[in-house]
């Protein structure tokens, strides 16, 4: 008698280990909202992955679109499969996906632009972020937004195992080296699924961390008129409390994540 047991999906396993694509999806429109006190109507996810926030942003109303952009056919599938095809209609006609590299210009005009989950951290120069936030400076229509996230603290400064349990998988989020001279890292997301093996290196990423002050220079240096911080609250228990408001100073925290974003 063959297994019952459903194939390992990597894509799901991230969605439900590090995403948190409605969130942001709102987050994102009332960042736009507050600095141009308007709805903002088309998003441009760069670096999209599976899309699953362009499929969130589209469910905010019927006057959201969204396109999204990433030079990688297998993720993009996987969100036409899974993402776009389970929403209405209509809303299906209002999300387009492009295989892309987001430092081939020029890409699709936008209110908000956004490089989630810190995917730009691939883009390791100086030079090569400043050409792709020159570039999304360009594609962003009067009063838009481009919103980037960024993570850091003393915990990143060296090799760390983060291990979390979900329901039926086990989640593992790995810090392989740290350079503090260079700043490269490089992360692992492993996952175990209740009863199967363990998936390692089911996603790997050769990142330079960014901090907060040099993404806004490069921000500035980019022509947006202003990089301003969205910084994370503190829970209860001392975690972070996933609400983010505007500081100009931040606390100093083992770990922390926060939004920088640039307006035109
Ligand atoms: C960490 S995933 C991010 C997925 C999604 N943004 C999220 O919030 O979870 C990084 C994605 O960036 C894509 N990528 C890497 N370099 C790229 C480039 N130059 N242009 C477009 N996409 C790129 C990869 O294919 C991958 O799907």
């Amino acid at each position: 008698m063959g297994s019952t047991a459903r194939p390992f999906d990597k894509y799901d396993a991230y969605a439900r280990s590090v995403q948190a694509s409605r969130d942001e999806a709102k987050f994102l429109s009332a960042v736009y909202r507050d600095v141009s006190g308007q709805e903002p109507k088309t998003l441009r996810e760069d670096f999209c992955g599976t899309y699953a926030l362009c499929c969130e942003w589209v469910k905010l109303g019927p006057e959201k679109r969204a396109i999204g952009i990433d030079i990688d056919r297998e993720p993009l599938a996987y969100g036409a499969h899974h993402h776009r095809a389970a929403l209405d209609a209509h809303a299906q006609l209002r999300v387009i996906a492009h295989q892309r590299d987001v430092l081939k210009g020029p890409l699709p005009r936008a209110d908000v632009i956004c490089a989630l989950n810190f995917s730009y951290f691939c883009l390791q120069s100086r030079q090569s972020l400043l050409r792709y936030f020159k570039s999304c400076r360009r594609s962003l229509s009067p009063g838009g937004v481009f919103v980037v996230d960024t993570f850091g603290g003393p915990q990143h400064h060296e090799p760390s195992l983060d291990t979390r349990r979900l329901p039926g998988l086990t989640y593992y989020f790995e810090q392989e080296f740290f350079d503090p001279i260079s700043n490269r890292t490089r992360f692992s997301l492993h996952y175990k699924p209740l009863g199967g093996r363990i998936r390692k290196r089911a996603f790997t990423y050769d990142w330079r961390m960014w901090s907060i002050a040099e993404v806004r220079d490069v921000m500035l240096d980019a022509g947006f008129k202003d990089a301003f911080v969205f910084w994370e609250g503190t829970a209860r228990d001392g975690r972070g409390s996933g609400r983010f408001t505007r500081k100009e100073r931040g606390e100093p925290c083992q770990v922390w994540v926060a939004y920088v974003v640039g307006r035109v």
